[in-house]
């Protein structure tokens, strides 16, 4: 296939999302909208990139450089309409021969194989390709118009439409391919304001594509895949979609989620064979789970690693930096973040573990707190392979336990301690005998008076 060369317009005001945000940035599956965009495009095989955004949000423009360091970015200085947008891209197309393919930053749910189909159209001969779909209710979209042989004429938004345009619900996804720049260049100086809306509108250019006897072709895409994102409720409405396709695809590779809709999954999440999340579970961006793990409810993960046969909940928390080794346990209330678990280690209770290592089979104690802030700075905290750390038990940071060590339950631990030895630091047990007796006939000798 060609290559063709992509302008992801995103310069549009997104007024209502009512966010101080940018609209593409907004996220779904943990990922601005613009990088499932940017993603889509990579993915069907496009290595040229290029953005329009607006001026006084550069942000956008660095979050898309983070991602693909080559994409070229332009600011279109009044948000003048969509073919004004594509304009302020001309020096990207002006110096490229092949296809170009326009979308729009804030439809995040297209589907790279749809993308592919427009550029095998134009391939196989057409000059304008539009990406059209079904639409429920087609207010606010564009209608696809079609002459008396079923060819695509022209395209017209929703307040220039005519009641009998109106009732059409073939609708313009925004997604559109040009068989060059130079056809591109060519429409775009022709397309004038005249409409309702005073903006330039790129969808003029199938109607100009026509008269000048090009071919303009439709791609029809499910409705959910070209869903455009304007409003929070829509953003859900995509997050809704993307989950259900994160779910289905870690299904499809052998993971059993018990209650599929209430486990919450990232864009990038990696979950092995046969592994177990039962209802309510959230993971974050930045998460790997190896084959045969559990995960009971309730747990929140983020930019964590869990190793084979690892267990974790119900009601855990990794923070990022967290790392479970082979078969490790972390049971209920138990935080982690920033720390190694060393295999078959046991952390099962109400514990935070903070900036720690912890050697393979160790055994930390219910209501264990390593204290890892002093108020100015983190410090780190080892724990030997085979230690036991007593319940109710204080790591006090920076502090190092050795290999098979014993900490006695309830301990303030500052001090480093030898592999194999016991540490205790507790006061001493002070014994009274008889008093609890003594103290009850005193008291029932009271009552009675
Ligand atoms: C547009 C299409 C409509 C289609 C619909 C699909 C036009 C004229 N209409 O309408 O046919 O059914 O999308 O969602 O193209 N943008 C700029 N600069 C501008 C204006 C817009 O960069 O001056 C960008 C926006 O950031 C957005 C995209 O272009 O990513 C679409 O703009 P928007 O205003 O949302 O167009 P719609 O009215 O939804
Ligand atoms: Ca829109």
């Amino acid at each position: 296939m060609t290559q063709a060369l992509a302008i992801i317009l995103a310069a549009g005001k997104g007024t209502r999302m009512k966010s101080a945000l940018p609209k593409v940035l907004h996220r779904i599956a943990g990922a601005p909208m613009l990088a499932h965009v940017m993603s889509v495009v990579a993915g069907a095989g496009l290595k040229r990139q290029s953005l329009v955004e607006s001026p006084g949000m550069e942000e956008v423009g660095e979050v898309a450089r983070g991602i693909e360091p080559k994409i070229e970015v332009f600011v279109q200085a009044e948000q003048l309409g969509t073919a004004d947008a594509v304009k302020a891209a001309g020096r990207a197309y002006e110096r490229f021969e092949g296809p170009v393919l326009v979308l729009y930053g804030d439809t995040p749910l297209l589907r790279p194989h749809t993308v592919k189909a427009v550029l095998a159209e134009i391939d196989a001969g057409a000059d304008l390709v539009v990406i059209g779909f079904e639409a429920k209710d087609p207010t606010s979209y564009g209608r696809l118009l079609f002459d008396k042989t079923g060819a695509l004429c022209g395209i017209r938004e929703e307040k220039d439409a005519s009641d009998a345009e109106r009732a059409l619900t073939l609708c313009n996804s925004g997604i559109m391919a040009f068989r060059s720049s130079k056809t591109l260049a060519g429409l775009l100086a022709r397309i004038g304001n005249d409409n309702a809306k005073g903006e330039f509108y790129l969808t003029d250019a199938v109607a100009l594509a026509r008269g000048d006897e090009l071919t303009a072709r439709v791609v029809l895409a499910d409705t959910e895949e070209v869903l455009g994102v304007n409003s929070r409720a829509e953003l859900a409405a995509a997050e809704a979609v993307m989950q259900h396709r994160l779910r289905s695809a870690v299904m499809e590779n052998g993971a059993t989620l018990v209650a599929p809709e209430t486990v919450f999954l990232s864009y990038d999440t990696k979950i092995g064979k046969d592994v177990l999340i039962e209802p309510h579970v959230v993971i974050g961006p930045g998460v790997t789970i190896d084959d045969g793990v559990s995960i009971g409810s309730f747990c929140y993960i983020e930019a964590a690693e869990i190793g084979k046969g690892a267990m974790l909940g119900p009601f855990a928390r990794l923070r990022p930096g967290a790392t479970l080794g082979k078969s490790a346990k972390i049971g209920n209330f138990v935080e982690i973040k920033k720390s190694e678990i060393g295999e078959g280690a046991k952390v099962n209770h109400l514990t935070y573990i903070g900036d720690a290592s912890i050697g393979a089979r160790a055994n930390v104690g219910a209501g264990t707190v390593i204290c890892n802030y002093d108020g100015f700075a983190k410090h780190r905290t080892e724990i030997g392979a085979g230690a036991f750390i007593g319940s109710n038990s204080s790591l006090v940071a920076p502090v190092k336990i050795g290999d098979g060590a014993y900490i006695g339950s309830g301990s303030v631990i500052t001090k480093d301690v030898p592999a194999d030895a016991l540490a205790l630091s507790r006061t001493p047990q002070d014994e009274r005998p008889g008093w609890a007796a003594k103290v009850r006939a005193r008291r029932a000798r009271d009552k009675s008076k």
